[in-house]
């Protein structure tokens, strides 16, 4: 069993495949497309984004889909074949990729991973909110770190599912994370209005540790996306948001 067996809901797993390798490895140069990206670029970083390229394709190809471009637009995010959702993630010895096609209901994709070490305590202010910052001072002092940095994950993995529909850059206190260390779960929260979401709206996801890493994911389904479940149980809103 890896960290990413169990990563998406149950649900959705049948329609999404994340592939994971070495980004440390050599590769073969992706295609023109994608290597503009990489005119200024260390080989270190070559190897990283190249491996990325490959690990999506693969997981494209697991689905049936034909190779394709995935080039870089200008603000770094990768831009998906018509039809696809994705995420790509790599830290020093660990690269993923995810993908799903729309058709089958999943609207956007976050992925992320980090090495399992305790977040620097100088950053929390900057990455947690008082609320998650309560939450930390809950836990035992040997857990804090680690959920801190669990906690960083996992608005980065958010920040990478909503931006396909809102391309809104967001610092790390427009959302908060609510972390079920049991569930393996987590919720991420807006806390201010992001069109074409608003306050309150909530992007379900799982994390994962083990010894070497901390991977959070989330997917944001047509389904939630239409009918308005993104919002929080009791809270009213004039009108449900919908696709497209
Ligand atoms: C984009 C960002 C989240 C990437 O995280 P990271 O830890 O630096 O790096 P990761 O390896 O996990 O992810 C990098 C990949 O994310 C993807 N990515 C970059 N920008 C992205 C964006 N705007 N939307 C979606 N995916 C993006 C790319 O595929 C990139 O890999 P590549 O350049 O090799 O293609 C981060 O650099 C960033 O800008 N964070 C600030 C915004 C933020 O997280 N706010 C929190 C809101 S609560």
């Amino acid at each position: 069993m890896t960290l990413f067996d169990q990563i998406f809901d149950p649900e959705i797993r049948p329609a999404i495949r994340v592939v994971t390798g070495d980004p440390r490895i050599e590769r073969s140069p992706g295609l023109p497309d994608e290597e503009t990206a990489l005119r200024r670029a260390s080989e270190c970083r070559r190897r990283e984004f190249r491996t990325g390229r490959a690990l999506a394709r693969e997981a494209m190809g697991a689905l049936g889909i034909a190779p394709a471009a995935i080039p870089a637009a200008h603000d770094r995010s990768p831009m998906w074949p018509e039809g696809i959702a994705g995420s790509v993630t790599h830290c020093d010895d660990l690269c993923a990729a995810v993908v799903a096609r729309k058709a089958d209901g999943i609207l956007s994709i976050g992925l992320d991973v980090e090495p399992a070490e305790p977040l620097d305590p100088d950053l929390i202010p900057e990455i947690c909110v008082d609320e998650e910052r309560r939450w930390l001072a809950t836990l035992p002092a040997s857990r804090c770190g680690l959920f801190a940095r669990t906690v960083f994950s996992a608005k980065e993995c958010a920040y990478k599912c909503q931006y396909p529909l809102s391309h809104t850059l967001l610092d790390f206190h427009a959302m908060r994370i609510s972390i079920d260390i049991s569930r393996g779960s987590f919720e991420a929260s807006f806390n201010r209005d992001v069109a074409p979401f608003r306050t309150g709206d909530t992007l379900p996801g799982r994390f994962a540790i083990d010894s070497c890493h901390i991977v959070t994911a989330t997917a944001l389904t047509a389904n939630a996306f239409a009918s308005g479940y993104l919002r929080r149980q009791g809270e009213s809103h004039d009108a449900p948001v919908r696709c497209g």
